[in-house]
């Protein structure tokens, strides 16, 4: 399998008044072609700045990379000018973020913002954009595309705009789709449709897809490998089946305690206690010492080392390290 994307060691700081935030703090993770990456983990826990700084949209004051690499088929985008980044994002690169109507702009017709990105990045008559333009409203199921391009975004339910939103992104063929929380103002029900929507999409144009999540349930059906971030690190990867069936840092166990289950007839949700660490200064060793229930004294003093458990499947936890054993015994 083919690589489309690897990041190694990435570091984002912002540096504000009340002192410097590390937001990522060393995330490796890569993505393969035409699979889908889900990227979950609590609320505060540099999500948002993972994927902003691959698109290289993280504000500089206050934001910085200060370290690692992004390479996209090869190329170290960390490195790119931004010349070079607005030639890539929307084209070959495209985000989707979580509100659907600061997507959009308010004042133009959704036909108009449909065809702007192809009319900027590719040499195309009007007549082309508009047919690409149905085309695109064709593939993320909205009826009457030629009627409905000569529309505003309020015309349109929330659901609906967020689809126009997915055609914008779309629409020059990108190969990677990054998505970040693209569901969560959205109601069950075309939160449903529109993670459909991503699979099928997925089917026809074989885009790579990095879906960003808080919720676990989410990814539970399109997801094909999953990244668990906490505290600005990727704590654990694996395919869904590695992630879902033996979870292996306490952290994801927690994760998948708090999701609701259709398959359990009696429902029991069990949130995890405490709260992230503050990044201003988050611990060295590892983050999640002070609300794990399996916690070790090596555990509040060193981070723990990547654990290989399968080809797919990693985990920075003492429990799977056999040298936690050994320093436990040292003492
Ligand atoms: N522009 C910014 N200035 C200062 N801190 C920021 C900024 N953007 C994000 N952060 C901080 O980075 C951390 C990670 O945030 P984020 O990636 O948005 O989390 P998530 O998407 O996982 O909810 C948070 O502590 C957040 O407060
Ligand atoms: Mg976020």
């Amino acid at each position: 399998m083919e690589k489309i994307l690897e990041v190694e060691n990435l570091h984002v700081t912002f540096t504000t008044y009340g002192g410097t935030v590390k937001a990522v703090r060393g995330v490796d993770f890569h993505l393969n072609e035409g699979e889908t990456l889900a990227i979950v983990g609590e609320s505060g826990c540099g999500k948002s700045v993972t994927s902003n700084a691959i698109m290289r949209l993280i504000p500089d004051p206050p934001g910085k990379i200060t370290n690692g690499t992004i390479l996209f088929k090869g190329e170290n985008l960390a490195a790119f000018s931004e010349k070079k980044m607005r030639s890539i994002r929307g084209v070959d690169i495209s985000m989707i973020f979580q509100d659907p109507m600061t997507a959009l702009n308010p004042t133009l017709t959704i036909g108009t913002q449909l065809m702007e990105g192809l009319q900027e990045h590719r040499n195309v008559s009007g007549k082309e954009a508009r047919k690409k333009a149905i085309e695109m409203m064709d593939l993320v199921g909205i009826p009457n595309p030629e009627e409905r391009l000569k529309q505003y975004p309020h015309q349109f339910s929330g659901g609906m705009r967020q689809r126009i939103v997915i055609a914008i992104a779309l629409i020059c063929e990108p190969d990677l789709l990054i998505a970040d929380e693209p569901t969560t103002a959205l109601d069950v029900t075309i939160q449903a449709q529109i993670l459909e929507l991503f699979e099928k999409i997925q089917g026809t144009t074989g885009v790579s897809i990095i879906l960003i999540t808080h919720d676990l349930g989410v990814v539970a059906k399109i997801a094909d490998r999953i990244a668990v971030m906490y505290a600005g690190k990727i704590i654990e990867t694996g395919t869904k089946r590695e992630i879902f069936y033996n979870p292996q840092h306490p952290y994801t166990q927690g994760l998948l305690n708090s999701v609701p289950r259709l398959d359990l007839a009696e429902e029991r949700l069990t949130p995890i206690d405490g709260t992230p660490p503050d990044l201003f200064s988050p611990p060295d060793a590892c983050p999640f010492a002070a609300r794990c229930p399996y916690v070790m004294e090596v555990c509040d003093k060193v981070y723990p080392a990547k654990t290989e458990l399968t080809g797919s499947h990693r985990v920075n936890c003492w429990l799977q390290d056999d040298r936690a054993k050994q320093l436990i015994a040292v003492k």
